[in-house]
């Protein structure tokens, strides 16, 4: 007898790259084919990492320092598996991740000195799992940003990042890419919505075969 179990898919990419738009196209156009989809994000996902969110999305940009940010984003995370990502798998759902790990790799590892080891070893210790694969929507940060910046949102505490620390994140990104070419796939995201969805679309069916 073989045990059920999902998938679990991660979209990463700077701001305003186009992830939330793909993760929905995506996620309906799965569900047309008869797979079960749990289509969720980060941070939040379940009840407590959603209030996490706040904590960590709103207020002035000092209101944490960098070590307790990656800690709010961890302990999230960390509820957002417990409670949703691992039932989900273990009854054998396609689970959607709009941001995962990667992007505290990014954001918390990068924009406030390096701190990257403390962010693998916190992963390491709390969450120990990746995706199996993971949609890196890449484009230039400068068209991104400003896609981003019309929402008009309150959970504006990172929108403010310099276009430098934005090209920097979206080299990063790339990097984690060339470093677990297994578990990523690059997508043009500089393209109209329909042909990046085509091409999503085909690359997730090509993993799920
Ligand atoms: P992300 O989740 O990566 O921040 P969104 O999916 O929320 O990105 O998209 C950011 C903004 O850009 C939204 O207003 C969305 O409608 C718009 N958008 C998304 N994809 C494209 C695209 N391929 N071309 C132009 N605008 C887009
Ligand atoms: P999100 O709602 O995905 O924003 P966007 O649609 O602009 O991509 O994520 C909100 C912000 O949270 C985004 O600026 C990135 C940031 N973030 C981190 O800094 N660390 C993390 O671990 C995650 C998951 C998100």
């Amino acid at each position: 007898m073989t045990v059920p179990t999902g998938r679990f898919i991660s979209f990463e990419g700077i701001d305003g790259s186009g992830k939330s738009t793909q993760a929905k196209r995506l996620a309906a156009a799965l569900e047309a084919d008869g797979f079960e989809v749990v289509l969720t994000r980060e941070p939040g996902g379940s009840a407590g990492a959603e209030e996490i969110r706040a904590l960590v999305l709103q207020g002035e940009p000092d209101r944490w320092s960098a070590e307790t940010e990656i800690l709010l984003f961890t302990a999230a995370r960390r509820d957002h598996m417990e409670r949703t990502i691992l039932p989900a798998l273990a009854a054998g759902k396609v689970v959607i991740c709009d941001r995962f790990a990667d992007s505290t790799r990014m954001y918390q590892g990068l924009s406030r000195g390096d701190l990257r080891a403390l962010v693998d070893q916190l992963h390491a210790l709390m969450i120990g799992r990746e995706p199996d694969l993971t949609l890196l929507f890449d484009m230039d940060p400068d068209v991104s940003h400003a896609r981003a910046v019309e929402r008009d949102s309150i959970d504006s505490r990172f929108e403010n990042f310099g276009a430098s620390l934005q090209k920097a994140m979206r080299s990063g990104f790339l990097e984690l890419a060339a470093a677990a070419p297994k578990r990523f796939r690059i997508v043009n995201a500089a393209r109209d919505i329909d042909a990046i969805a085509a091409d999503t679309l085909s690359v997730i069916k090509a993993h799920l075969g």
